[in-house]
């Protein structure tokens, strides 16, 4: 088989295993947590506001987004994909929260489940999505061109590629060649008429990185740290090797850790800071922006509840994460999500 034959049938089935394993495995990080239940807002007994002077409404990619909260990049390019980013743009579209589709590689290498990620934007005519392909594509120097068509597909308001090394490295057939991703990188942010979104997919970006990136001009970071979905333990659970001691489980860095050192140079360089990687409550995002986040993103607890639970699951899970987060917000006097930002927090 030619090798792009093998990859038109190898990453439709790598999708759908990664879907299995995240909805019904523990693949949580075992030793590490995100950091963010170290802190707690500071108590305000004199907020001088009342509760509906909330706003939780945030700008995200040019558009509105009601709550500081994303359905993170999962899926697409597989039978099943379709009903899934369909299910989660119907309830993104219900609640006003943008959604991140899953790699759009499969498309690139077939046409065999485009309408897997158009689904989305025909169920979700408002809201912001955005687009996904990981770095080993852009080290292949894949054509803005190409890249373009992705977006169109999904008439996206962003696209985000996703940095995996770690995961590479671990994924069975991966393929952790990052020679080159940077200067791609340059160029996407230079020619794609939408903004670029980099992020991880849970073991978290460094100030160094974060550093390396606005200096290409990149101005959406995710940092998407340790603490919450191991991409790593998924892949490990995929290899036939059964290694016993394996140090890369936890490998990463914590999300709060991760926030708090992006924050001040995404400041400087006027970027918006997303928290992803284990943002599994009101809290989580409340913390979170706390520290220094513009909006925090979510992707396994919510393909999970969606899973168990279905559409009603998830927006009722929404709506209960929409009220505690107005909840807390009236109780550090915070009227806006930029207030929030300011909070005082407390070490716990
Ligand atoms: C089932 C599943 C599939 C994912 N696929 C992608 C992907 O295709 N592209 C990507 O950038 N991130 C992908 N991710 C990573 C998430 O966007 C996120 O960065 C990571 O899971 C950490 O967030 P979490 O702890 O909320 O799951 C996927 C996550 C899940 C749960």
């Amino acid at each position: 088989m030619n090798e792009s034959i093998q990859n038109e049938e190898r990453t439709p089935s790598r999708k759908r295993d990664h879907v299995d394993l995240c909805v019904g495995e523990d693949v949580t990080f075992r030793g590490k947590t995100t950091g963010l239940e170290k802190y707690e807002l500071l108590h305000n007994a004199l907020p001088e506001m009342n509760p509906e002077d909330v706003d939780t409404r945030v700008t995200f990619l040019g558009k509105h987004s009601t709550l500081p909260l994303i359905i993170n990049s999962m899926t697409g390019g597989y039978e099943e994909a379709e009903r899934i980013n369909r299910e989660l743009a119907e309830v993104c579209q219900e609640i006003g929260i943008p959604l991140g589709l899953g790699s759009q590689r499969q498309a690139m290498e077939s046409g065999r489940f485009h309408e897997s990620w158009r689904v989305a934007r025909r169920a979700a005519p408002s809201i912001p999505i955005f687009g996904n392909i990981g770095a080993p594509e852009i080290a292949k120097g894949v054509e803005t061109g190409t890249i373009q068509k992705l977006v169109e597909l999904i008439e996206a308001d962003g696209f985000a590629v996703h940095l995996n090394p770690l995961q590479e490295l671990m994924q069975p057939e991966g393929n952790p060649e990052f020679r080159g991703v940077l200067s791609g990188i340059e160029r996407l942010a230079r020619e794609l008429p939408v903004p670029i979104i980099v992020k991880e997919v849970g073991a978290g970006l460094s100030a160094d990185v974060v550093q390396r990136l606005l200096d290409v001009g990149v101005r959406h970071i995710d940092i998407s740290g340790a603490g919450g979905t191991s991409w790593s333990g998924v892949e490990l659970l995929r290899s036939p090797l059964r290694e016993s001691d394996n140090p890369f489980w936890d490998w990463g860095i914590p999300t709060a850790e991760a926030v708090a050192e992006a924050r001040p140079l995404c400041e400087e360089a006027g970027a918006t800071l997303i928290a992803s990687g284990g943002i599994s409550s009101s809290r989580d995002v409340a913390i979170s922006i706390a520290l220094g986040a513009n909006i925090a993103a979510s992707a396994r607890p919510m393909l999970q509840t969606l899973m168990a639970g279905g559409q009603q699951s998830l927006t009722h899970l929404l709506r209960e994460w929409e009220r505690h987060l107005r909840y807390m917000m009236f109780l550090v006097g915070a009227k806006t999500v930029a207030a929030l930002r300011n909070a005082p927090l407390r070490r716990i």
